[in-house]
């Protein structure tokens, strides 16, 4: 009786630890139609870097998006590193998912990438930094999702066009100029160079003249561009700044950090230099509520999320990418454009969740 005791406790260790192995392994099929091998999507997303406001809110929205369309979805921190990306790309192909979701670190790097997806016939979603055209096109199942950076800079131009239009008194030295500072994304990307580039242009087409008085990277970061806006103020002087434009909200908000500390942006009407961001992230909102942030710009994290699950998993379905299978316009077959919208005064309180 000890002896069969002890021969059971074998077979049913066996049997529990080749279920856990089957367990793993069988992540992404479909065990309830009786098993059949590979009928279930696994979408592998890697993300150029967790720590980032603006796609912290679209993983959650694929996260949302993959759980609503009972898709399996696992998202990895390639924490600002290219090569860390590589590898889990690889792991990813390794462990057989069937779609893959990629924020590349470096827009430039992804060649690589789509080399290695052709090679498994695997379909590739890039999201939010956007490839070269060649590499886009070096592929069939390569596809973008993403918002048309002019689009943003314009936007966040006009919110400083209808300010100074309302408010002579902001051209504090009456030269009919807008002297203004820049804070910049990450050199290299698109949403950096041309937010830059369309927010001037715009400022322009509305019938103002401009003067860059400084610019420079604080790489979307919210700390930096508080030591930024710190220098521009040191070097510049802050009488001199008649308004303030960052590339995204982060950055937006720590330039006001930094004004707040020589007590600007904080209620007194004779001590206010606008300020506008890009994204509309929760905390801008909140900037926005009490007056120390003039605008920004949503940028929609919940649709560019979504869209992205909506193709990995058609195509890894085997679909036509078009508008009927995924629910979005598709453009020149490969790319999803989603709007900009721009956000004031008089709509703000609609994008506070
Ligand atoms: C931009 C966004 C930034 C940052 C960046 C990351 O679209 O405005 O806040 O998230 O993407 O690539």
């Amino acid at each position: 009786m000890k002896r069969f005791k002890g021969l059971l406790t074998i077979v049913m260790s066996a049997v529990i630890i080749a279920g856990a192995m089957a367990g793993c392994s069988s992540k992404g099929n479909d065990s309830s139609s009786g098993g059949k091998k590979d009928s279930k999507v696994l979408i592998g997303s890697a993300i150029y870097k967790f720590d980032d406001t603006f796609m912290t809110g679209v993983r959650g929205a694929m996260e949302g998006q993959a759980k609503d369309k009972g898709t399996d979805i696992e998202l990895v921190d390639s924490q600002n590193k290219q090569p860390t990306q590589n590898e889990q790309v690889d792991t990813f192909i390794t462990k057989g998912v069937t779609a893959l979701a990629i924020n590349p670190v470096d827009r430039t790097a992804a060649g690589p990438i789509i080399e290695k997806a052709k090679a498994k016939k695997l379909p590739i979603v890039f999201l939010n930094r956007e490839p070269e055209k060649a590499d886009m096109n070096s592929y069939d199942k390569v596809w973008y999702v993403g918002a048309k950076a002019e689009q943003s800079g314009t936007q966040s131009g006009e919110i400083l066009v209808d300010y100074f239009k309302a408010h002579p008194e902001a051209d504090k030295n009456k030269d009919g100029v807008i002297q203004y500072v820049m804070l910049q994304g990450e050199p290299g990307h698109q949403d950096a160079t041309l937010r830059t580039e369309y927010s001037i242009k715009a400022i322009e087409a509305g019938g103002f003249k401009t003067q860059k008085l400084a610019a420079d990277t604080a790489m979307w970061d919210k700390a930096k561009a508080t030591d930024l806006m710190k220098a521009f103020i040191t070097g510049q002087g802050l009488d001199k700044i008649e308004a303030v434009l960052a590339n995204n909200d982060d950055m937006a908000l720590g330039a006001i950090e930094a004004l707040k500390a020589e007590g600007y942006n904080k209620g007194d009407a004779s001590k206010y230099i606008p300020v506008v961001g890009v994204d509309a992230t929760a905390p801008a909102l909140q900037a926005m509520k009490e007056g120390s942030l003039l605008g920004t710009v949503l940028n929609d994290a919940e649709n560019q999320g979504k869209a992205t699950v909506n193709i990995a998993l058609a195509a890894a379905e085997g679909k036509e990418i078009n508008e009927a299978n995924v629910g979005y316009p598709v453009t020149d077959g490969k790319y999803v454009w989603i709007n900009y919208v721009k956000v004031t005064q008089e709509n703000y309180k609609s994008y506070i969740k």
